[in-house]
């Protein structure tokens, strides 16, 4: 009855290369290498990413497997991101997780990213003392690449009620950093510099679209306008006001989120609300929807850190639900690229 279940995790779809180790969802390890490389480009550089998850991946997992000191031997399975995101990435992922379970003779089980995210809110490092969203609840899942509002039936069965058209919410962090000339990722820039601004001294548009789904483009394309003006009557107005510019942004991202968010809590009926993905991290974010909490009377669940952004724990939590409904995967698995559902 006490056997362990030693299940290693490994994701690889972004930037960011992790491996963790948990037992019956517990997690021990969580390994993360980011990757610097990216950040004289701009953005993600898809290829440089593959080739330093390559250079990444076994000194993570070794790693891992030390520190939750755990012998390869002793492993149950092996779970694994394959999608969405960039291909080149998740191949390195996905092929040594396949690769490393044949050798071991052990299972793999794929797991969706976005699911995962979500399951980060069942991510722990205790066995006792955290609380946990009771289903149905509702999650806002705000990354680099997907803002979506889930309703989540139970660990393995969510329903995407509404997502954005256009931009994540953490791409419009990104991309109007770039704009202000922050280096990337630009999303924790603008939440630190965003502290010391005043959040009403610039106005910009929130896209208000009908139904749950987002739209984040206008906005970048209005600060972008915006800027532009400025600067030519000013070439120094991105300094002299760059804390109340990002004050201002975080201000109308986090409330086009959390309209919509109090839209779909009001029409379901329900109270229990998490935030997950990297965006979950922000400060703005976090203390508005306390606000909403407390005046609301929701229950409010919100991932440590360390499991907001990209990261294998919470793989390795959803990789253990679906190992106990031994939803196993083949040799012939292949990863996917874009968000067509959470299977
Ligand atoms: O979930 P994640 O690590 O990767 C994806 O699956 O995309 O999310 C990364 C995103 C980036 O856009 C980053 O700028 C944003 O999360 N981010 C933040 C903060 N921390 C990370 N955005 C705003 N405020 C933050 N504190
Ligand atoms: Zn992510």
């Amino acid at each position: 009855m006490n056997k362990p279940c030693y299940i290693l995790a490994i994701e690889s779809s972004c930037d960011e290369t992790s491996a963790a180790v948990s037992n019956k969802g517990k997690i021990l390890a969580n390994v993360i290498a980011g990757q610097k490389v990216h950040e004289a480009y701009g953005g993600v550089v898809p290829e440089l990413a593959s080739r330093a998850h390559q250079q990444n991946i076994i000194p993570v997992v070794d790693q891992a497997l030390k520190e939750a000191n755990v012998a390869k031997n002793d492993l149950q399975a092996v779970a694994f991101t394959n999608g969405p995101g960039l291909m080149g990435s998740l191949l390195v992922g996905t092929s040594f997780a396949k690769s490393f379970a044949l050798a071991l003779g052990i299972p793999i089980i794929e797991v969706n990213h976005m699911q995962a995210h979500i399951l980060a809110l069942f991510a722990s490092r205790e066995d006792e003392g955290v609380e946990y969203p009771e289903f149905p609840f509702l999650c806002l899942t705000v990354s680099g690449g997907h803002t979506q509002i889930v309703k989540v039936h139970d660990h393995l069965e969510m329903e995407v009620l509404g997502q954005t058209l256009d931009d994540a919410a953490g791409e419009a962090f990104d991309k109007i950093a770039k704009i202000l000339g922050l280096p990337y990722p630009g999303g924790p820039l603008i939440d630190k510099m965003a502290v010391k601004g005043d959040p009403a001294r610039f106005k910009f548009p929130v896209t208000r679209l009908s139904g749950l789904n987002f739209s984040f483009s206008g906005l970048k394309t209005a600060v972008l306008y915006f800027i532009q003006k400025q600067l030519s009557i000013d070439p120094e107005f991105i300094d002299k006001n760059l804390a109340d510019l990002c004050a201002s942004v975080q201000h109308t991202i986090v409330e086009s989120l959390v309209i919509k968010l109090i839209e779909a809590a009001e029409s379901e009926g329900i109270e229990h609300i998490g935030i997950a993905g990297g965006v979950s991290a922000n400060s703005g974010l976090r203390s508005r929807l306390q606000a909403e909490a407390k005046g609301r009377g929701w229950k409010l669940f919100i991932p440590p850190f360390e499991f907001c952004t990209d990261n294998a724990a919470m793989i390795a939590v959803t990789g253990y639900y679906k190992y106990l409904n031994k939803q196993f995967s083949t040799q012939d698995s292949a990863p996917f690229a874009r968000f067509s559902g959470m299977k």
